[in-house]
């Protein structure tokens, strides 16, 4: 081992970072360079170490060796019986099920939803039911089970009655406790929300851009793709934090809560990340609530999706229950999906692999939830001439829930002088043979067959992509620059390359 390694780097994986297994072995890494290090300060010879460097290790040690106390071995739940086999054996059984919620996407909802709660309870006019107002998290949700104060189990909702073990996965969560504080009660399962925030998941999708893996298309998805994965260690170097809401099962010493918020303080005694949140009264002071995080939704630095409405009595809660796995005493105040107006400057028509001609709509960039927009979908020749659009048209654009951005509808009272519908081409953009429509089909497809280049580029993609043969390495863009570069034609060539590596080594970029 050389000095340098005897030293700790400034590449060090964070502590907080390390699996388990990765704890114990660095627990032992350190253990064997401290006592070198001593044992070298002691017999008088020249130190290798500044003091500096020798405390860094010295804390470093203390730093794993307090989240080692705070592990406590991981059991694995034997599956219910009668519950389907899973086939990772990494379902388990909500002990109480995880509800989801109803929905109210106006202000006349939110009114119904109240009345139907003071209804119910028999509440007189004038009697009125506090609410927990605070941002709905677009992530997923999570559920984590505590005992004497330590973390022992965590799992996905699932679909609310069997979730997914992500027991190790939720201790690389952000600030997530492995060992409680305050007077906690002997068993606690806590429920929230998984996210990624917004510069986690830039700096994700461009690191996945260098290594020319698939981007997420949004942080709620990256935030699912990163909890649920096989091996824990990576979820550890994804960055995701939490949010936690609820309780779920809880033993008889649990404090004596008469209220939501109650719960919520106390969670944050606890030692948990609880989200800002506001007790309401009135309709009026709800929706004033919902207005300002709407406002400053694009400022939060993570999604939401809406705003959530609690019974803030918990006695209420428990008279309210719930009806089809959703409670009465809660509901899902949506955001509607951003809308912009926008220029449309082109429609440029892609060609795919088996020839359909996709139209895709070139637009003036806008910037749509901190999202800036240039391109949308039109899906087919019927749609554009379904919302009767052109070249030049103002067109209103959503994107909703993070998905493909879409034209929602034509602004006709801006349509520029001159102004002609589109006409979908009858020819192949790229190759020039015709296009045609069968019966019944929605795709107008070219029949160039592999004569048109498109077609071919986009079949060669496809054989080396993941569903077909996998082949490490040769991505869409080498494809790309290998058929330009006239050095694959057919599916056959590629096998062919290995002979040219020289010719493609001399060539700039390829060395
Ligand atoms: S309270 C009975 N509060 O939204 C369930 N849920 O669409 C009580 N969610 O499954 C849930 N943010 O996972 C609550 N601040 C929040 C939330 C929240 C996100 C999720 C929750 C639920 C889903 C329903």
């Amino acid at each position: 081992m050389s000095i340098e390694e005897r030293k700790l780097s400034p590449e060090e994986k964070l502590v907080r970072h390390l699996s388990p297994l990765e704890l114990d072995s660095e627990y032992k890494r350190l253990k064997s360079l401290i006592s070198y290090h001593n044992a070298l300060y002691h017999s008088g010879a020249f130190p290798e170490l500044s003091d500096a460097d020798f405390d860094a290790l010295k804390l470093r040690l203390e730093e794993v060796n307090f989240y080692l106390l705070k592990q406590v071995p991981l059991f694995v739940e034997p599956l219910e019986v009668g519950s389907a086999p899973a086939p990772n054996a990494k379902k388990i059984k909500h002990k109480i099920p995880m509800l989801s919620l109803d929905n109210a996407f106006d202000r006349d909802d939110v009114t119904d939803f109240i009345q139907r709660a003071q209804r119910f309870l028999g509440l007189a006019e004038d009697e009125s039911i506090k609410f927990v107002v605070e941002p709905k998290i677009d992530g997923l949700s999570f559920s984590a089970l505590y005992e004497k104060g330590k973390y022992i189990q965590g799992k996905t909702r699932g679909d609310g009655i069997i979730g997914e073990n992500v027991t190790e996965n939720l201790m690389a969560l952000q600030a997530f406790p492995l060992q409680l504080s305050g007077a906690f009660p002997d068993r606690l399962e806590v429920r929230g929300e998984v996210f990624m925030r917004h510069e986690n998941f830039a700096e994700l999708n461009r690191l996945r851009e260098v290594a020319q893996k698939p981007l997420f298309a949004n942080p709620r998805n990256a935030a699912v793709g990163s909890l649920r994965q096989l091996d824990p260690t990576v979820t550890a170097t994804r960055n995701l934090s939490y949010f936690v809401y609820a309780v779920g099962d809880i033993s008889a010493d649990s404090p004596a809560w008469d209220l939501d918020s109650d719960i919520l303080e106390s969670l944050v005694r606890f030692g948990f990340a609880v989200n800002q949140y506001r007790l309401c009264k009135t309709v009026e002071e709800i929706i004033n609530y919902y207005n300002l995080l709407k406002e400053e939704r694009a400022s939060l630095g993570y999604d939401i999706d809406g705003v959530v409405y609690k019974v803030n009595r918990l006695d209420w809660q428990r008279r309210l229950g719930e009806v089809n796995k959703k409670p009465r005493w809660a509901i899902a105040h949506k955001f509607p999906a951003e809308k912009v107006h926008t220029e449309l400057l082109g429609i440029d028509i892609q060609v795919g692999r088996t020839g359909s001609l996709t139209p895709v709509a070139r637009l003036r960039p806008v910037n749509i939830c901190g999202v800036v927009v240039s391109n949308a979908t039109l899906h087919n020749e019927d749609e554009i001439a379904r919302k009767e659009v052109g070249v030049g048209d103002t067109v209103v654009v959503q994107r909703a829930g993070d998905v493909i951005p879409q034209i929602v509808e034509v602004d006709k009272s801006k349509r520029p002088q001159g102004w002609e519908p589109f006409i979908f081409p009858h020819l192949c953009p790229v190759c020039g043979s015709h296009a045609v429509r069968e019966e019944g089909e929605v795709a107008r497809r070219c029949t160039g067959g592999l004569i048109c280049s498109a077609q071919a580029v986009e079949r060669l993609k496809h054989f080396v992509s993941r569903g077909a043969l996998d082949i490490e390495g040769l991505g869409e863009k080498q494809i790309e620059a290998f058929w330009q570069g006239g050095l694959i034609a057919t599916p056959a060539d590629i096998f062919a390359l290995p002979a040219k590596a020289d010719d493609i080594a001399k060539r700039e970029g390829w060395g």
